[in-house]
Formats: structure tokens, sequence, C-alpha cells
């Protein structure tokens, strides 16, 4: 007798719940068939039809003689994106020209948010760091009113330089500066080293805000093009200098914005060889170096500076608090030149603040932070492989990060334009990051960033394949 269709979908649907929301995770067993029939009241052959459906979903797997299980899902194969294409100098457009209603999209409410590269406030300590600024501001009252002098709070650049000589770097309290967030880092670095109508070399795709900061002081980009995996590649970059004048290099070594890559030991130790070689300034900015999934914490750029020609640039956004815009850079040999221009750009850095994260970073309990902060960062990461390796067409490639929580998207040929997508995704509540703002020339035009700050829910699983189904359109 052939099983009434509602029954076996309703137990099917059931399992594929438990299934999404990870009460049932990937390798484990399926309730039995037998254990089903007895406790939805129904035939075994209606449970074994709710079992070939799953199977269709590719959402389990028979195992002779065991029984049903939750499969491996297939983001493991899916393949990276391709490197981009070199290009010559050119000026950034603005990003409200390369695409209308960016703030605006920024501002929607409710939206899920796949697009801004922030994580979730959820993971940040809000509790420690409430108290720790109702504390500093007891204790230390009318002294942090003031405007802090340069180069910044002591407590606070000492605890950032005990941390940076941690990882072999030579940088004392002295040589930090702190900044308001990393984009004010890399903009005081900018201004250090360049003069309007210099050319800069930069990742493709690389992070939009640098781009916007080269447009906002009359600069113009040279794109070296990056892989997902090891980012950029020093040869071409060597190429390129040889090729075009240019005046600095900005790169993200350890977990890049947007493409997610780590640059190799080896090709960190000679990107800073080569540019000390041709006397470029190396700005770098640091802010994923915290978050590897796995292992020991990557060596920034600064730990293999010997002349003070990087210039290391980060802050506290992607790890502690985006809204505190606290950061810092170590401007080496151009600590004059970079404390002149954070005195003519913002005067000064909140002291409260920095009070407050250097009282975290004082009082220990940073690092069991970061351990815990890396482990929900890569579920969340595999959790949106999953979503988009299960929703996306074939042909989509995938970056595959070794820490952060930015993957970058690759659709096949014939799907839809990325700010189309972009646009089409805004009516649907969910925003993305489109790929043209990640370079200055047009281009990377099927791609688009995810960003998976945010604790994975079925929401999220929803979005994706929103957005799988919008980009076949
Ligand atoms: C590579 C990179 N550098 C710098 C920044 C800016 O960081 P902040 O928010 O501290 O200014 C970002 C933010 O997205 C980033 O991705």
């Amino acid at each position: 007798v052939p099983p009434r269709p509602p029954l076996n979908e309703a137990i099917s649907d059931h399992l594929a719940r438990q299934i999404s929301t990870g009460a049932l995770k990937p390798g484990n067993r399926v309730p039995s068939v037998r254990l089903l029939s007895r406790r939805f009241k129904v035939s075994t052959n209606t449970v074994l039809h709710a079992f070939a459906r799953l199977e269709a979903l590719a959402l389990v797997e028979a195992r002779p003689r065991s029984g049903y299980y939750v499969r491996f899902r297939s983001s493991d194969a899916l393949p990276a994106p391709r490197p981009g294409h070199s290009r010559g100098p050119a000026v950034p457009l603005a990003l409200g020209e390369r695409l209308p209603g960016f703030f605006r999209a920024m501002r929607q409410p409710g939206i899920v948010p796949l697009g801004a590269a922030a994580p979730g406030v959820e993971l940040l300590p809000a509790q420690r760091l409430g108290r720790l600024l109702a504390k500093v501001a007891r204790v230390r009252g009318a002294s942090l009113l003031g405007y802090d002098p340069l180069p910044g709070l002591p407590v606070l650049r000492r605890q950032i330089a005990r941390r940076l000589a941690a990882l072999g770097a030579s940088v004392s309290e002295a040589g930090v500066v702190t900044t308001v967030g990393a984009i004010e880092a890399i903009a005081l670095a900018l201004r250090a080293v360049t003069k309007p109508g210099d050319a800069v070399l930069v990742e493709s795709p690389g992070y939009f805000g640098v781009l916007q900061l080269l447009r906002a002081q009359g600069l113009q980009a040279v794109e070296v093009p990056c892989t997902s995996e090891h980012g950029l590649d020093v040869e071409l970059a060597e190429r390129a200098m040889k090729r075009e004048r240019v005046s600095a290099v900005v790169v993200v070594p350890t977990f890049s914005n947007p493409l997610g890559s780590l640059m190799p030991l080896d090709a960190k130790r000679a990107l800073v060889s080569a540019c000390a070689a041709r006397e470029v300034p190396l700005i770098e900015s640091d802010v994923y170096g915290e978050l590897p999934f796995e292992g020991e914490r990557p060596l920034p750029l600064v730990a293999f500076d010997r002349d003070g020609g990087v210039l290391h640039c980060s802050s506290f956004s992607k790890v502690l608090a985006p809204g505190f815009r606290c950061g810092w850079i170590c401007p080496g040999r151009f600590q004059p030149e970079v404390e002149e221009a954070k005195f003519t750009q913002t005067v000064a850095t909140p002291a409260v603040l920095q009070a407050a994260l250097a009282e975290l970073l004082f009082e220990g309990g940073y690092d069991r932070h970061l351990r815990a902060l890396r482990r929900a960062l890569k579920e969340q990461v595999q959790k949106a492989r999953e979503a988009l390796a299960s929703s996306f067409p074939a042909g989509t490639r995938v970056s595959d990060p070794r820490g952060g929580f930015l993957l970058w998207v690759e659709l096949p040929r014939g799907a839809v334009d990325a700010i189309e997508l972009q646009r089409r995704a805004l009516e649907h509540g969910i925003s993305i990051a489109p790929g043209p703002l990640f370079s200055a020339r047009d281009g990377f035009s099927r791609c688009f960033r995810l960003s998976c700050g945010h604790p994975w829910s079925p929401a999220f699983d929803r979005a994706v394949a929103t957005l799988g189904r919008l980009c076949r359109a």
C-alpha cells in the first residue's frame, strides 16, 4: 500500500529540521526505522519513504547493516575562486558611485547581515567591557576627560607592544600610536608615506576601505591579483613594482578581506625584504591576525621588519568592540610623520575606551575570549560553506579560509551580476558585499563577499538558500 505522502513528509521535515538546527550533526546516526515508526505510529514503509526523501536531498546516507547517518556535506568539494588580473594605476570610484544606495542598505532595519565585515555582538564580552568602563571611569575619573596626548594612552600601548614583542616584533611601547580604528591607522600611514598623484600597490580583490582612502587622498591603485589560499603573490608584486613606480604597498597578509587568504611565512618574509630592498614602505592591516581556526596565531609582517619600513596597523574591531573605534599603528621609521598626521586628523583617541581595553588586556582572560571566538567563527564559516554548497548552482566557487570570518564566492558563467544580486537580495532583507566594491576597475562582477560574523541560525540558512535562488534567475 503506498504511504500517505503527508506522513512521510512530516517525518522527513522533522528530521531535516533537526539536521539544520544541529540537533543531529554530520556523522550522527539518525534514529532507527523501527523507533521512528513506533514514535510516529506509522508503518516502517512510511519511514523508509521519509529516508528516501532525505537521501534525495543529500541530507542522510544509508550505511549497510548499520542504518542512516547525517551526511558530511559537500562544502569540502567547493573549488577555490580563481585569481583576477593585474591592473595598472586607476583612481577608485566612490562607494556610492560603485553601488548606489550603499549607505542606505547599511541602515536597513531587520536585515540579515551577510554584508558587513563585523563579528556578531553576541560573541563579544559586553558585560566585562561594561564593568571595566565603569571601573576606569571611577578610578581614573577626571584624568580621562582631557585630550589624551600623542602617541596615546601608555597603559594600552604597553599591552599592545607586549603582545607584538611576544610574536618577535621589535616594537616598544614608545613605538605604538593609538588610533580611531584600523582605518585611521591606514589613513595615517598613507598620509605619512605618499603625496597626491602617487600610485600604491594593493591586493586584488582588496579591502574597499583601502580603495576609498586612496581615492580620498588623491592616490591611484595598482592592483595585483591574489589567490584565496595564499593571498598576494610576491613575484607578481615585484613585477608590478618594476613596471610601475609605487610609493607604498598595502596588504592584509593574514585572513585578508575579502578573500580570507593567508600568505605563507616565506612569502611574508620575502615581501618585507622585497619592499625593504626598493625602499617602498609596506603598510599591513592585521585586524584578522588573532583569528586562526587552528594552531598558532600567524606572524604579522612587522615581525620580519629590520629597518622600520613596515607600518603595522590593527585594531580591536574584529575581536572586542568595533564600536569602540580603538586601533593602533606601529609606524616604524615614519613615526614623526604619522604623529603629525594623527594630530591634524583627530588630535587624540578617546581615553576612556583605551583605558577599558587596556584593563581587559591587563586583567587576563583576553586569550580565553579569543579561543572561544575562534571556535565560534570556525563553526559559522563551516555552516555558511555548507549552506552555499547545498543551495548554489553547480560551478560556484567558494574560498576556504583558515581564519577570520569572510567568504568569497564566485558564481558560474551565466549567473546574475553581483550588483544586481545585491539589489535583489536587499529586497529580500539580505545584505551582501558585491565583488565590484573590491577593485578600482570594473571586475569581480560575478563575485561577492559573504560575512559569517554572526552565530549561525536557520534564518541564515534560509537567506543563503534565497541568494542561491536569486543568482540563478
Ligand atoms: C583589512 C581591514 N583593515 C581595516 C579595517 C578597518 O577596521 P576598523 O573598524 O578598526 O577601522 C577593516 C574593516 O573591515 C578591514 O577588513
